[in-house]
């Protein structure tokens, strides 16, 4: 392998992410891989990367299953590829997450932008249910992604935006 191989590159989603790939491939390795309490985080991360590149609603689901984790750090960069992935078959385990009052703030806060990222409008009363949360980091992640989806549906019918 050159050096030029290990330098953080941009990925199919346009984002430096903070760790590469898995070599892994198979998804049901990967699950694991997610899911181990044991592993370094590190791994842990490329095994996220690795099932978001994967795109399909079986990558997907296998994410959600990453939210029985410990770490509110890798529930929180699940959420967000979760985001990126735009894949609506997460929009049941983000809601839960976004809801649920126990969860850690960083992960609310992702869950509610994932939600409008992913741009289905069936969410729109649940994050104007949470726009009024107590704790400002999940109401305003609220509000932008319900001026995400407003200026998504916007831009649909208007040809300038600014
Ligand atoms: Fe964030």
């Amino acid at each position: 392998m050159s050096n030029d191989a290990r330098i953080p590159h941009v990925s199919q989603y346009g984002s430096v992410d903070p760790a590469p790939p898995s070599p892994l491939t198979r998804i049901s390795e990967l699950t694991e891989r997610l899911c181990d309490e044991g592993l370094p985080m590190f791994q842990r991360m490329r095994a996220v990367f690795s099932l978001r590149n994967e795109r399909s609603d079986e990558a997907c689901l296998a994410l959600c299953k990453g939210f029985t984790s410990n770490s509110a750090l890798l529930r929180h960069e699940i959420a967000y590829v979760l985001g990126q992935m735009q894949n609506t078959v997460a929009l049941p385990t983000l809601i839960e997450r976004l809801g649920d009052d126990k969860e850690h703030v960083m992960v609310r806060h992702e869950a509610a932008e994932a939600m409008g990222a992913i741009g289905d409008r069936s969410v729109l009363p649940i994050l104007e249910q949470f726009s009024l949360d107590p704790l400002p980091e999940v109401a305003e992640s609220c509000i932008v992604a319900l001026d995400l989806l407003a200026w998504v549906e916007g831009a649909e019918f208007e040809e300038i935006q600014c």
